[in-house]
């Protein structure tokens, strides 16, 4: 047999359970090491997660000494850029947890790591691997909506605020922005190409996070609950774009992708709090044409997969290393989108349109 994958996790808390699980499937991949910042995390996690072959390390530094092929960094946002950046000067391939860090500046600097080691470094965006999700990139590069002039997205949870880690500016940089806006942004811009965005101006609050009636940490509360935005791109496109953890609706609306010559609208999967677009749960997507006063509307049917789709990202990312081909989801495109959050962050505090640069190339 050929020699396996040897993968690190850094970062042992909640999600890099799923990750250990979608690794765990795989015949080709051994998980090796395992680290933690806290002290005795990472053998707890080995033991919990029944992984023989993986030593524990307290700090990324000394796992990163290991001989291994590539790395899951699974620890809060703001970890992101510092374990990433050492991960790839080490020479191993990276999966880094979405949003891909905290400041536009750091994602910049990851991408030029990136292209000067020549390594993966790839960004885990779990809804990419929705079929449904390849579908609407499909319709809309296909041409049939003419040119999309204007999108409107995002996901709207009406009582899905998290806590702990989430909630402090230190550790995630942003709330609900950076957390689930990052899908929404994803969701939006893969299907129109990733244009370069130019400029914003955003509003954000944080009415419900703050307010002990609607959260059990609230004085801890530092990060935005709610967002909205108004984004302009090099191509003359413009996104409309919202997002909440909560508030007093049902929903924030559906998607829309407005085209010269036809429209598509995508409605979220499922009911309640917690469903939505930004996690790649496409409930239905309708085309609209209306040509000399005929109106049609073509429901494009659902296609149910049955994927398990944090299986397909992580698994991406293990095949890309086996074959030597590039990031499954690219770096260049991701800048794009923390790139926006960076601005949205900073036009809602200045209250007025902010430019987006970007050094050339990106
Ligand atoms: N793709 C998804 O569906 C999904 C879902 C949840 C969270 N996430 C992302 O995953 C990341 C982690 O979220 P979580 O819910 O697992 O958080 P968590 O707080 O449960 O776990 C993070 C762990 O990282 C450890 N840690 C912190 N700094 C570290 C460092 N420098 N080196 C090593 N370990 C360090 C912490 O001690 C903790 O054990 C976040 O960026 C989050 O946005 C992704």
């Amino acid at each position: 047999m050929t020699k396996k994958l040897r993968i690190g996790i850094i970062g042992s808390g909640g999600i890099a359970g799923a990750h250990v699980r979608s690794y765990k499937k795989m015949d080709d991949v051994d998980i090796v090491a395992v680290a933690d910042v806290i002290e005795g995390k990472a053998e707890e996690f080995i033991a919990q997660h029944g992984l023989e072959n993986a030593k524990a390390f307290t700090g990324h530094e000394k796992l990163l000494e290991e001989d291994l092929d590539g790395v899951s960094i699974c620890t809060p946002n703001i970890a992101h850029y510092q374990t990433t950046i050492d991960a790839l000067r080490a020479g191993k391939h990276v999966l880094v947890e979405k949003p891909m860090s905290v400041t536009l500046d750091q994602a910049v600097e990851m991408a030029q790591v990136e292209k000067e080691t020549g390594l993966i470094l790839t960004v885990g965006f779990q809804p990419r691997y929705d079929p449904n999700m390849k579908e609407l990139k499909r319709i809309v590069q296909s041409g049939e909506l003419g040119n999309v002039y204007y999108v409107q997205t995002g996901g709207g949870r009406r009582r899905g605020m998290p806590g702990g880690t989430f909630i402090r500016k230190d550790l995630a940089g942003a709330g609900a922005l950076a957390d689930i806006g990052c899908y929404s942004l994803d969701f939006a811009l893969n299907a129109i190409g990733y244009p370069k965005p130019v400029t914003v101006s955003a509003y954000s609050s944080n009415h419900f996070g703050t307010n002990p009636a609607y959260h059990s940490q609230a004085d801890q509360f530092e990060v935005e609950d709610f967002g909205v935005a108004l984004i302009r791109f090099e191509t003359g496109q413009v996104l409309n774009f919202k997002i909440s953890w909560a508030m007093h609706m049902d929903s924030l609306g559906p998607s829309l992708f407005l085209g010269t010559n036809a429209g598509l609208k995508v409605l979220p999967a499922g009911q309640g709090p917690w469903s939505g677009v930004w996690d790649g749960g496409i409930g239905s997507m309708s085309l609209f044409h209306d040509t000399l006063g005929h109106h049609t509307e073509s429901p494009i049917p659902t296609i149910n997969h049955g994927l398990d789709i944090f299986y397909e990202k992580v698994r991406a990312f293990a095949v890309a290393i086996i074959e030597g081909t590039e990031a499954p989801v690219s770096t260049k495109e991701i800048v794009r989108n923390q790139a926006i959050i960076d601005g949205i962050l900073r036009s809602s505090e200045k209250q007025r349109e902010v430019e987006i640069e970007l050094p050339e190339g990106m």
